[in-house]
């Protein structure tokens, strides 16, 4: 297990390069293997998810070579079309590869992860629109079986914007004969990056970023060179740490169009931001005020997956923040962690009240999950003495080097193995 010690106290000052997006690569490496190419990716955080996509596609029969912050994939090679249960139950979004595996082979058996940590995560827009597509889907308990003799263009409205179902609709629709529409399309900067480097590969598609995305077959390259994105969350991240924390910092490496509603809230708390081209620059007294009122919504909304690490910047703040989630059922796993340290956050049904106190101690903390334990670095950034996260593997599925990039921004943070 891995525990996360963090001494609060220290500014944080300096500058940092952020890490290539997580959320951007795991999409484009399942679509890697959609055509046969050989593709060079560049920018892949180092991560147990992207570890988990890799051994996937090694399983399906690509090749597979990782250097630092590139893997080169030759999927001419494909040779399968199951994905074991194991290797699915590593990552949670590996059901991006049902629409990439129909496309490819015609065929997918996957099954999918369990026990959900932020509540309920149905399907049902993935399974309903490559349904349309031409797809047959068996369901087993939690094992899919998808046939399709041959997959058609298909005319899908989605009934929210779910981030997953597009993509999985991209991937299939560009092996599919004619022209697939999708209309109220995710239209998250993640969505941008795979239409970016399906293009790249050939495929003739347009309106990532807006809510309607159209594809129209492909005119297969043998190779594509693909850069990922910034990531907005890891940004954000950083961001809200030295918001809570004081100091000044500048992030580069990632657009500040990307998190701009974080940035803006941050901005309403008191910190001053400037932003240039891809760098941002962030200032803070560390006396903060509540921002007012906040409510997570599909892009360009407030991210979901910046609202218990926002939450945790504003526990010092002056005044109450009302927090409004309305993505996930269960996304404020965050709050008995946080309120140990000595926040004040009441929660009903969807809203939590932030109301800020003067100061925070640090504790013994359990990772929720994944953002619920970036959440808890924040916080304790901010708190006096010495804070425990136990549990803490969660944050390295997302983050890269958190520990040392914070460090180098001047925390004491350091990470016990026992
Ligand atoms: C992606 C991100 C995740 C982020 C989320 C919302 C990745 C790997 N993960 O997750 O970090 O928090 O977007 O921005 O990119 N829904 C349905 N039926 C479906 C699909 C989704 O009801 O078939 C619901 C979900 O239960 C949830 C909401 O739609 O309430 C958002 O889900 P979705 O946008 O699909 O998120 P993911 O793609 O899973």
């Amino acid at each position: 297990m891995e525990i996360w010690h963090v001494r609060g106290g220290n500014r944080l000052f300096g500058s940092c390069r952020v890490q290539g997006s997580k959320n951007a690569s795991l999409p484009v490496l399942a679509a890697s293997m959609v055509l046969p190419a050989r593709s060079q990716i560049r920018n892949v955080p180092q991560l147990r998810d992207v570890d988990a996509a890799a051994s996937i596609l090694s399983h399906l029969g690509c090749r597979v070579e990782r250097s630092e912050g590139e893997i080169c994939i030759d999927s001419t090679g494909v040779n399968c079309a199951e994905v074991p249960h194991e290797l699915m139950a590593e990552m949670r979004s590996s059901v991006i590869f049902m629409g990439a595996l129909l496309g490819r082979c015609g065929e997918a058996k996957l099954s999918l992860p369990g026990g959900c940590q932020l509540g309920k995560r149905p399907i049902d827009l993935h399974l309903s629109a490559l349904r349309a597509m031409g797809a047959q889907i068996d369901e087993e308990g939690r094992d899919l079986f998808c046939r399709a003799e041959r997959l058609h263009g298909a005319d899908i409205t989605l009934r929210f914007p779910s981030v997953g179902a597009t993509e999985n609709i991209m991937l299939a629709a560009c092996a599919a004969e004619g022209r697939t529409t999708i209309r109220g399309a995710a239209r998250e900067p993640e969505i941008v990056a795979l239409q970016d480097y399906l293009t790249s590969l050939g495929a003739h598609i347009a309106g990532a970023g807006s809510d309607t995305v159209v594809i129209c077959g492909v005119s297969p390259r043998p190779e594509a060179d693909f850069t990922v994105p910034g990531d907005r969350i890891v940004a954000s991240t950083l961001a809200c740490a030295c918001a809570a924390a004081g100091g000044r910092i500048i992030l580069s490496g990632v657009k500040p169009d990307h998190f701009l509603t974080v940035l803006h809230f941050l901005n309403e708390a008191g910190c001053d931001i400037i932003h240039v081209n891809d760098i941002v620059e962030i200032s803070s007294s560390g006396s903060l005020r509540a921002p007012g009122s906040i409510v997570t919504a599909p892009y360009p909304g407030f991210p979901t997956d910046a609202q218990p690490i926002l939450m945790a910047a504003l526990l010092r703040a002056e005044g109450t923040t009302q927090i409004t989630e309305t993505i996930f059922e269960n996304r404020y796993r965050q709050v008995s962690e946080l309120r140990r340290l000595g926040a004040d956050i009441r929660v009903k049904d969807t809203t939590a009240l932030v109301r800020g106190v003067k100061e925070l101690h640090g504790e013994t903390l359990t990772a929720p999950d994944l953002r619920g334990g970036a959440a808890m670095i924040v916080a304790a950034l901010s708190a006096r003495g010495e804070s425990r996260v136990i549990d803490a593997g969660h944050i390295k599925r997302g983050y890269e080097n958190l520990d040392d990039r914070l460090c180098a921004l001047g925390a004491e943070v350091w990470i016990e193995h026992t």
